[in-house]
């Protein structure tokens, strides 16, 4: 059921007590990107804790693919159908991120007012794919610094925080050896970049015309994926992290010194179940969904308006282009963030 904001958006006018309706991109059953529709659909329900974002910018993640073709590592279908829905989708609004300006919050809300530019990762509640986005005010949510656009802010958050998350489960610093497999793509064009950083040596796996990509984002070496084996390199690394799913650990190990870290940024069931006996193979293994925070989100930011770290954007789609968004994602090729432009201006 809708509801009327708390507090509205004294910005705009046109906006007060927000509306009830809104354009989303929903799909109510699983298929290829000619399942995603706009809609008008009610505005969600504002909660006391809650802030209404109006959406500026999203992103067409892999999540959202593989929500909306129900195409899961093997055997996590099962695991996951409580969650995302068994023969339907339970959540019809697909994103995990959004970007935006504060547009009205719930009376419990401290730290965030309307006016204020926010970007947000929603998480399993999905729904950043509509002009108005419920965000929990304690869940994964900052404000923008003035360095970024919004754009640029929301294209940081799904590869960002996985990589963030992720990395510090390894002990990277200068001088270790890390090598990441499908560099080129949202999560892997951050996790080059945030290992680079931290002073360690980075060797990107990625097909050939990525390779300037990555090597400008602070990669030393570059693997051609099509031409060459990954797991004969020649020398072994500390830390292989996996955005592809091609290197479980029977294969990660012949690239990884004893007793390096396996980071499974994706991992079918089996290779989940065996994470904790990764050990007898002299491989750290590390996967699952981990946690991730707000304050892990400003630091992302900072990095950003820092210079640090840079979003990497493919392509940016309208709104009203949302299925030829799926439809670029589907590709699997996509370089870094495929950005979904759900209003036109950009809030100052
Ligand atoms: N565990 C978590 O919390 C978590 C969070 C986010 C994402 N994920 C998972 O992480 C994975 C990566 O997500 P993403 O957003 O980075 O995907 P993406 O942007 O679609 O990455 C695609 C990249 O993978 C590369 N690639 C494809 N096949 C490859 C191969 N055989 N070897 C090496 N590279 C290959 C492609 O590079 P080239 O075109 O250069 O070959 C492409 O740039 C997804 O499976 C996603 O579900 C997990």
């Amino acid at each position: 059921m809708p509801t009327t904001p708390h507090r509205s958006d004294p910005t705009n006018p046109t906006a007060s007590g927000v509306g009830h309706r809104m354009r989303a991109a929903v799909y109510e059953r699983y298929g290829g990107p000619e399942v995603v529709r706009l809609a008008d659909v009610p505005v969600p329900a504002l909660g006391p804790g809650d802030l209404l974002v109006r959406a500026y910018a999203s992103d067409v993640s892999v999540a959202d693919h593989r929500l909306r073709a129900r195409d899961l590592p093997r055997g996590m279908g099962a695991l996951a159908g409580p969650v995302v829905g068994f023969r339907h989708p339970r959540r019809q609004v697909l994103g995990m991120e959004v970007a935006g300006v504060v547009a009205a919050t719930g009376p419990r809300v401290t730290g965030f007012r309307p006016g204020d530019r926010v970007v947000a990762a929603t998480g399993s509640g999905f729904g950043g794919h509509a002009e108005l986005v419920r965000v929990p005010a304690s869940g994964v949510v900052a404000h923008v610094p003035d360095a970024l656009r919004l754009d640029q802010a929301v294209a940081l958050v799904f590869g960002g925080l996985t990589a963030h998350k992720f990395l510090r489960r390894a002990d990277v610093r200068p001088g270790v050896e890390v090598l990441v497999n499908g560099a080129s793509g949202a999560v892997g064009t951050m996790v080059v970049q945030l290992a680079a950083a931290s002073g360690a040596r980075v060797t990107a796996v990625c097909s050939a015309p990525n390779a300037d990509l990555v090597r400008s984002l602070g990669a030393t070496d570059v693997v051609d994926h099509l031409t060459q084996d990954v797991t004969a390199l020649g020398r072994r690394v500390d830390v292989v992290v996996d955005c592809v799913g091609t290197l479980p650990v029977a294969r990660a190990r012949r690239v990884l010194r004893r007793g390096g870290t396996l980071l499974l940024v994706v991992a079918d069931l089996a290779g989940t179940v065996g994470t904790p006996f990764a050990r007898l193979r002299g491989v750290r293994a590390v996967t699952g969904d981990l946690p991730t925070s707000a304050a892990d989100l400003d630091e992302l930011l900072r990095l950003a308006a820092e210079g640090a770290v840079r979003p990497v954007v493919d392509r940016t789609y309208a709104f009203e282009d949302v299925v030829e968004a799926h439809r670029y994602v589907d590709t699997g090729r996509k370089r870094g963030t495929v950005v979904l432009r759900i209003r036109a201006e950009e809030q100052s």
